[in-house]
C-alpha cells in the first residue's frame, strides 16, 4: 500500500492488550490506566481474521505489542494463527520480558521468530524505580532464555532519560561485545504518562553516541539485524551484537514510516500519534466480508499524516502509550 506522501506501508503493530505487569514511568502512570472491557478486546480469531484482512490491502510483517502481550491468554495460539496468513513473512513480538522464561518456548514453537526487549538499566533498585517494581533478575533470565532458544535477532529497547538512567548507558552498550544482542537506544518521547516531564529528561542520541564512544571506543556502522524499524546501527569493533539508536525527536524518521497499528480493541490507527482512527471492530463483528476489512486498512493508510505532531506534545485524551503498544 503506498500512503499519499508515496510511503510503502506494509508493516501493521497490533496491541494484543492494554494491560501490563510492569508501571514503566515513561509510559503509564502510577496508578495504571483505565482499563478496556474483555468483551471490547479482539479475540485471537478476530485478530487473525484482521490480518488477513490487512495482509490481502498490503502487509507483510506483523508485531505483536501491548500493554505487555505477555500477559494475553492464549498468545501462543494467536502466533500460530498470525504465522498461518502465507502473505506475512515476519511475526515479531515487543514485550517487558518478565514473563519470558516461562513461555518463550510455547511461542517459539508456535512460530515467532524474534523478540525485542525492554531493559532500561543494569541495576535492580533503579529497575524497580523505572518500572514501579518490576524484577531486574528475570528479565535477564527472559533475555537468557530468548539467546539460548535461538530466536533471533533479540533486540533491547533502552529508553534514555537524564538524571535517571543515562548512567547506565556505557553499561548496557558493553552487552554487545558479550551477547549477540542489537540495543537500541531510543530518544524519550513526551506521551500522555510524560508529557510533563519528558523534555527535561531527553537525552539527543547524538549525546548517547558520543558517550558510548567515549567510554567503549569508536562505532562503526553495521548491517541491520532482521526488522523493519526506525533504528540505525552501528558495532563496536569486534563485537558480536550491535548498537542502534532510534530518534524519533531528533531525527524525523516519519518519511521513512511503513506501519499501521491495530489497537486491542480493533481500532486501525495511522500514527503512533495521529488521534484519528478508523473502526475496524464494528463492520468484523457485524460480519463484513474480507475485502471491505481489506479496504479499512486501505483507509488508514490514506490517513497517514507525513509527520507526527510530537513538538506539541501528546494530545491524545483518550489513549495511553501502554494502550497503542509503542
Ligand atoms: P524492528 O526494527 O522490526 O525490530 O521493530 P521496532 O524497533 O520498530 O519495534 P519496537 O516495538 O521494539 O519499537 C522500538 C521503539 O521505537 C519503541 O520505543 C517504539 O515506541 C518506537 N517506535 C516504533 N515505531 C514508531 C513510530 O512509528 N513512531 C515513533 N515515533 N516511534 C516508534
Ligand atoms: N518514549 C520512548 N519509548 C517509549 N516506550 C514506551 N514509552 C516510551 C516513551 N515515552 C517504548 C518502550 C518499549 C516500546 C514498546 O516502547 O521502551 O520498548
Ligand atoms: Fe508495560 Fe511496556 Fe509500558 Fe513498561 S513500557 S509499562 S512494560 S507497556
Amino acid at each position: 500500500m503506498q500512503d499519499v506522501y508515496h510511503r510503502e506501508i506494509n508493516y501493521l503493530r497490533v496491541s494484543v492488550t492494554d494491560r501490563c505487569n510492569l508501571r514503566c514511568v515513561y509510559c503509564m502512570p502510577a496508578g495504571g490506566v483505565k482499563l478496556i472491557s474483555h468483551d471490547d478486546i479482539l479475540r485471537n480469531g478476530e485478530i487473525a481474521r484482521l490480518v488477513e484482512a490487512a495482509a490481502l490491502a498490503g502487509i507483510k510483517k506483523v508485531r505483536l505489542t501491548g500493554g505487555e502481550p505477555l500477559v494475553r491468554k492464549g498468545l501462543a495460539d494467536l502466533v500460530a494463527a498470525v504465522r498461518a496468513v502465507p502473505a506475512i513473512d515476519d511475526i515479531a513480538l515487543t514485550t517487558n520480558g518478565i514473563l519470558l522464561p516461562a513461555m518463550a518456548g510455547e511461542l517459539k514453537e508456535a512460530g515467532l521468530r524474534r523478540v525485542n526487549i525492554s531493559l532500561d538499566t543494569l541495576d535492580p533498585r533503579l529497575f524497580r524505580q523505572i518500572t514501579r517494581n518490576g524484577e531486574l533478575s528475570q528479565v535477564w533470565k527472559g533475555i537468557e532464555t530468548a539467546l539460548g532458544l535461538g530466536l533471533n535477532p533479540v533486540k533491547i529497547n533502552t529508553v534514555v532519560m537524564r538524571g535517571i538512567n543515562d548512567s547506565e548507558i556505557t553499561g548496557i552498550a558493553a552487552l554487545t561485545l558479550r551477547y549477540p544482542l542489537h540495543v537500541r537506544f531510543i530518544e524519550l518521547m513526551p506521551v500522555k504518562a510524560s508529557n510533563d516531564w519528558a523534555a527535561d529528561r531527553y537525552v539527543p542520541t547524538s549525546e548517547v553516541k558520543a558517550l558510548i564512544e567515549g567510554g567503549l571506543g569508536a562505532l562503526n556502522e553495521a548491517r541491520r539485524p532482521a526488522g523493519n524499524g526506525p533504528a540505525m546501527y552501528y558495532r563496536l569493533s569486534g563485537a558480536p551484537g550491535t548498537i542502534g539508536f532510534i530518534s524519533p525527536v531528533s531525527d524525523h524518521f516519519c518519511r521513512r514510516c511503513n506501519r499501521l497499528r491495530l489497537t486491542a480493541e480493533g481500532m486501525i490507527r495511522p500514527c503512533l500519534y495521529g488521534g484519528r482512527e478508523v473502526d475496524a471492530r464494528a463492520p468484523l463483528r457485524r460480519g463484513a466480508g474480507i475485502a471491505e476489512l481489506a479496504s479499512l486498512f486501505r483507509q488508514a493508510v490514506m490517513m497517514k499524516p507525513d509527520r507526527h505532531s510530537m513538538d506539541k506534545g501528546w494530545t491524545d485524551k483518550r489513549r495511553n502509550m501502554s494502550q497503542i503498544g509503542g
